[in-house]
């Protein structure tokens, strides 16, 4: 079967999205919210219970994050019953990358489910390496896993046409998604994601992995966070959870396999650990938050 002619110009007006997307993020209740915790945190004095306490004004937010904490997906089933808890646990970070994840994901339609699954995937792999090589600051690794693709959620959100046929295209010329937005967008899902992040006020430390998870060679800051973001993405990819089938899976990247000196075997205890909890996952949409 021939392939089909590469389109001559972008299927998406880059100013017409970015303004789309300008409308999304001043969805109300995130960026005011993110706006106080950043503001809230410059203050050193600022007690945990008082992030707990503005969190918990949002009774529909308090009640989302609870859920996604206490999930099967999270590690800590039943066992978070307070915001202040879940704060002490997963530290003010993640729970404003949560925060953006239940706000922003809870948008999805059915025939996008998919994406989320492959979310909490990778997250679900981040989490394991972690553990498997002793690394630091899981729980931020495991919320830039859970956000990683966050900004193919907002394109599929905002210009679910256009972005339709940027799948149909990547699974007929089997190339990789970001490489294929690049050619009909002029842009990929990381770039948008790490812009997301920055306009939503999360930290460089969630923004730059996210940004560079296609592309880790050039994670000048937070290199090791972004190489297990990437390595994660192309397990999960490999396991077939995958927005879009049959694309060849692309080769760990050089400096990924140096920063985190995994060999083999490791991947195949990754992928020994994670298939279990897979099926426990199996039917956990993003509805399940609500
Ligand atoms: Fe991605
Ligand atoms: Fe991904």
């Amino acid at each position: 079967m021939n392939s089909p002619p590469p389109p001559s110009h972008l299927i998406l007006n880059k100013e017409a999205f970015r303004k789309k997307v300008e409308r999304l993020h001043n969805l109300p209740t995130l960026p005011q919210l993110m706006k106080k915790f950043t503001k809230m945190a410059e203050d050193t004095s600022t007690s945990i219970a008082s992030f707990g306490e503005e969190i918990c004004k949002d009774q529909v937010l308090t009640s989302k994050l609870l859920r996604l904490v206490n999930s099967a997906f999270y590690g800590f089933p039943g066992r978070i019953s307070t915001v202040t808890h879940a704060l002490i646990l997963l530290g003010i970070d993640a729970i404003k990358g949560l925060i953006v994840t239940t706000s922003v994901f809870d948008n999805l339609t059915p025939e996008a489910y998919p994406l989320w699954r492959h979310s909490i995937l990778v997250s679900l792999a981040c989490r394991k390496i972690c553990e498997m090589l002793s690394i630091a600051d899981i729980e931020e690794i495991t919320v830039a896993g859970l956000l990683h693709d966050i900004g193919k959620v907002v394109i599929i959100l905002e210009a679910p046409d256009e972005y339709h046929q940027v799948l149909k295209h990547a699974s007929q010329t089997k190339t990789p998604l970001w490489k294929t937005e690049h050619e009909l967008l002029g842009f990929d899902h990381a770039a948008l994601g790490k812009w997301l992040c920055q306009q939503w006020k999360l930290p460089d430390k969630l923004s730059l992995p996210i940004g560079y998870h296609h592309e880790p060679e050039k994670a000048v800051s937070y290199p090791l966070r972004s190489s297990i973001i990437t390595i994660s993405n192309l397990i999960v990819n490999g396991m077939g959870e995958s927005l879009v089938k049959g694309i060849p899976l692309e080769n760990i990247p050089e400096c990924v396999a140096g920063q985190l000196s995994l060999q083999e075997h490791h991947l195949e205890k990754l992928v020994e650990r994670i298939e279990p909890e897979m099926e426990a996952l199996k039917d956990m949409g993003p509805l399940d938050l609500k």
